[in-house]
This record gives C-alpha cells, structure tokens and sequence, in this order.
C-alpha cells in the first residue's frame, strides 16, 4: 500500500439521515489517521452545516473509544445544503482554508455527496465514503446500516406473524425506501412475506387483495405485506406527510401503510392492522456485517487521502473496497434486481 506519510489535518462529516456504521467509519478514518500516518483529525457538526458555519471539533482515537457498537453519529447530521445558501460554497472554502483543513472526508449518501462533487470540482480536498440506509447508490453493491435495517424488519416481522395469525389478520409493515425497494425487499424475503409493494414496481390493489383472501380461504393464516414508504399505488400518488421540500428538494415520505391496511380491510373484510417501522430501522447498534463494512469503508477513505486520490469515494465490488469516482455516487439510482424480486414473488399469497 502506497500513501504519502506526511501528516495532514483531516476533518470529516456527516450528512443526510443517520445510519448504523457511521461512528464506526469515522473510528477506522481516526486510527488509521492518527496511528499510522500521524495525521491530526477534525470532526465537522451536523453535515454541510459544520464547515458553513465553520464549527468544527478536534477528534482522535480517545474520542471513538467505544463508539464501534454505537448507532447514530457523535458529530451529529443535517441535511444543510450549502449551494442553497447565498455564497455557501465560498464560505465552505473559506473556513476550510481558516481552520488550515488539507482533506475532508465526506460521509453521506447522493445529497452529501453531490456536494462533494461539486466542491471537488472547485478545487477542495475531498473524499466520499458511502452511506444510505436505502442502500439506492448505484456506485457501490452495499452500503453500511442496511444489513441492520433489513434485521430490524425481520425481527419486527417474526412477531408479527404470531400475533396476525391468533387474531386471523392482516398485518401491513411499512419500511423506508424512498426511491428503491431494497430494504423492503429483502425483508420481505428473509420475514416470509405475503407481499412485497416497491416503489420500483407500482401495485394494483385488486391484486394485493386478491392474493390476500386466496391465502386466508386456505385457513387461519397470518398475512404480512412489506410496503415500502415509497411505494406507489398503479391509480394514485406516493403518501407524504407534508408538502414542504427540504433543501435538496424531497419530500417527506409516510401513510403508505395506513392508506393501505385501510383499503384492503375495506375491499377484503380481514381486519387490517398497520405498522409503521420508521426510525427504528435507523437507530441503534449496527451488525457485525455493517460494522466490518463501515470499518473498511473508513480505512479506504483516509488511505485514499494520502494517495491524493480527491474527487473520488470508496465502493463495494466484488467483495473489494475500491475507489470510484465520486460523481458516479449521484449518476444513478439503484434499484431493485428483477431476479431478485422475483424470489420474493414466488412466496406472493
Ligand atoms: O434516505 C434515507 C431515509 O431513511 C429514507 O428512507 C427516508 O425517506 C428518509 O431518509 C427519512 O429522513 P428523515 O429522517 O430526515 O425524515
């Protein structure tokens, strides 16, 4: 491994809604920083916001000691967007330069990193590690957090089944996926679902219901249909919650789930029950798997760094870390693989 051993003052950030793996990331960026090359660390507050504002806080080895199994980000998240900000890029740069940052490391999903593009392109030090609970980055085959997301759906499903099937229900779990279905997917899979709804796919309700009485007329079954919270209905609009936009323009997603469970009680007679996972799929201690991932996501991005290798982020392929451009973070959504929505399909009713 080459790298240049010269220190350098690094500064990292985290933006965008929070995953398991984050802290986990920013602990492999510190050791290897700190141990190997000697480097002097910074922490950016909440996102874009940090280097806007210019607060930022010295972080080293001490400050990540115990943070491998703790979920969230201990620099805090936004979702600030500095290019809607009257001269926010320049006051970026500006504070940057002030607080003498040779490199930042950006930690985020196509939002956080589109404004590392950008700011890449102007001239800044600045390497991305991926992050999104979605799992939507064409870039990269996985990102951390999603392995403990899909865990936490499927333990959530697992009970859910024994309690549908006392009460002869129907049981509509509704997940995050804003654009792509991955979450809901696999959770369908690994949770035994009746149906998986993905915004990739969008649904007829008399098909969603019809496939829910045939598997009720053949006994006291429970049915469990994943929806994802961005899924659209073939006749209808996604459910929102609100109109407002936030600074990168999206809206809030929710009420998939309730709109449904009301609709096929109404069209099935089967009393429908919703439940909405929400934040919880975000929150708390990442899997081994994520904490391995996040870890070698981090050790690539600092590594990356010293190589001078600016403008680029850290991937998945193939099983190996490698570095990408990190425009390509942003070039495309990724969706859900026919092939693999089709193993789901075999289980539908
Ligand atoms: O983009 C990741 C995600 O978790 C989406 O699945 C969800 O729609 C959104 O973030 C929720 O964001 P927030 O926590 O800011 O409401």
């Amino acid at each position: 491994m080459s790298g240049i051993l010269t220190f350098m003052r690094v500064a990292m950030l985290t933006g965008g809604g929070d995953c398991p793996g984050l802290n986990a990331v920013m602990r492999a960026v510190v050791r290897k920083g700190e141990v190997f090359y000697g480097d002097e660390l910074f922490g950016f507050r909440d996102g874009w916001r940090g280097p806007l504002d210019g607060e930022v806080m010295p972080v080293s080895v001490k400050t990540f000691r115990g943070t491998l199994p703790r979920g969230g980000t201990i620099l805090g998240s936004s979702r600030t967007n500095p290019y809607k900000v009257e001269g926010g890029p320049e006051r970026v740069k500006a504070n940057l330069a002030k607080l003498g940052i040779d490199a930042l490391v950006a930690i985020g999903g196509e939002d956080t990193l589109g404004v590392a593009t950008k700011l890449a392109n102007e001239g800044v030090t600045v390497v991305g590690v991926p992050k999104t609970i979605d799992n939507d980055l064409s870039a990269t085959e996985l990102t951390f957090g999603f392995d403990t997301a899909v865990q936490v759906c499927v333990d959530a499903i697992d009970r859910l089944h024994t309690t549908a099937e006392s009460h002869d229900r129907v049981m509509v779990v509704e997940v995050m996926g804003r654009h792509a279905g991955h979450i809901a997917t696999y959770a369908a899979i690994a949770g035994g679902a009746t149906m998986l709804l993905i915004p990739e796919r969008p649904f007829d309700l008399d098909e969603v219901c019809e496939k829910i009485v045939r598997r009720h007329e053949g006994g006291r079954f429970a049915s469990i249909v994943v929806v994802a919270e961005g899924a659209i209905p073939k006749e209808g609009a996604m459910a929102t919650t609100t109109s407002e936009l936030d600074a990168f323009g999206h809206v809030r997603l929710g009420g998939i789930g309730e709109r449904l469970a009301g609709a096929i009680e109404e069209r099935t007679g089967y009393e429908t029950r919703a439940i909405v996972l929400g934040h919880i799929q975000r929150g708390g201690t990442p899997t081994a798997f994520d904490r391995v991932l996040a870890t070698r996501f981090g050790v690539a991005a600092i590594e990356a760094v010293h190589d001078g290798a600016s403008g680029t982020m850290v991937a998945l392929r193939c099983g190996d870390i490698v570095r990408v451009p990190l425009a390509d973070a942003t070039s495309e959504l990724k969706l859900v693989d026919p092939a693999i929505y089709d193993v789901a399909s075999v289980f539908f009713g």
